[in-house]
């Protein structure tokens, strides 16, 4: 059943973390499409300005930016105390922002690798920890953690990506059932290869495989907000995806290495 004519987010406040592009500019278009105002965070300004421009003019809500490095330092708890300060209560947060690094581990520069484990796990947790507490007292609220397909099974040449991803994963099922019994839900999103910017920054040229498997940003957004307003614990987009990530199942640990790898090359 489409979610698309719920009232459940009219005037509510979303944050959406990447939304200078690829699936965070469509988590935040999907949103706005069901009345949700919007609190867009990523580096690049001029982009999140350009975005927030055209939703607000087409969806008719409230759109903000904040232009943030959230592997900085402290960078979350900033955001928390501005928007706090503003008196902006977040009804729905969309864990999005991240990137993954291709290549063989032993030749991946340390300095990237670290920024990217900070975005990838550390400011997820505490963007969740501080967030998820006001929407517990207010008794209302949605998480969706952006994760990877990649999570389902030891991922060579994606190898600390791969790894932060099952991290997301485990964490955010974790949490969905730690708080089944109140009225916030909290929703992993696991995409397969995705058209936006991920393969350019990770340093990936599109193998056959991926390219074969490519889905478009707005469908795999529509399915993560979808996803999350029925309250699921986890959603894979895509029905090849989602075959993807259960066969490796079947499989000895090793051979699945040996199957991501041979994927990505
Ligand atoms: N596309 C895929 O194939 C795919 C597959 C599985 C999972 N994912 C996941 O999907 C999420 C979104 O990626 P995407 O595919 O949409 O790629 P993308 O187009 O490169 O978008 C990544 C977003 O994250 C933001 N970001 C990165 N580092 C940041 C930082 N330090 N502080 C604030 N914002 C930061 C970027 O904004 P700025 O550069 O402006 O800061 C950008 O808005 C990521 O978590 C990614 O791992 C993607």
């Amino acid at each position: 059943m489409s979610t698309k004519d719920h009232t459940l987010l009219r005037g509510k406040t979303a944050l959406v973390t990447g939304a200078s592009s690829g699936l965070g500019v469509d988590f935040a278009r999907d949103l706005a499409s069901r009345g949700c105002n919007l609190i867009l965070v990523a580096r690049r300004e001029d982009l999140l300005r350009q975005h927030a421009d055209e939703i607000a003019a087409r969806y008719a809500v409230k759109v903000e930016v904040v232009a943030m490095d959230l592997a900085a330092k402290d960078a979350p708890q900033r955001l928390y105390d501005q928007l706090k300060a503003a008196g902006r209560a977040v009804d729905v947060l969309v864990n999005n922002a991240g990137y993954g690094l291709y290549g063989s581990f032993t030749q991946l520069e340390w300095e990237r690798e670290r920024a990217m484990l900070e975005i990838d796990i550390v400011t997820l947790v505490h963007m969740t920890k501080l967030f998820v507490r006001d929407m517990v007292a207010r008794n209302f609220g949605y998480v969706l953690q952006v994760a990877s397909i990649g999570a389902y099974q030891p991922s060579p040449l994606y190898a600390s990506y791969g790894a932060a991803k099952a991290f997301v994963l485990s964490f955010g099922e974790a949490l969905s059932y730690e708080l089944r019994r109140t009225n916030v839900r909290c929703t992993v999103i696991s995409p397969g290869v995705t058209a936006t910017e991920f393969l350019k920054v990770a340093g990936q040229q599109a193998t056959l495989y991926q390219r074969m498997l490519m889905m478009d940003s707005p469908t795999v957004a529509r399915i993560g907000i979808e996803a999350m307003l029925k309250g699921k614990p986890s959603v894979v987009p895509g029905f090849l995806n989602s075959v993807g990530a259960f066969l490796p199942r079947l499989l000895p640990r090793r051979a699945q290495a040996a199957l991501a790898e041979a994927t990505m090359r």
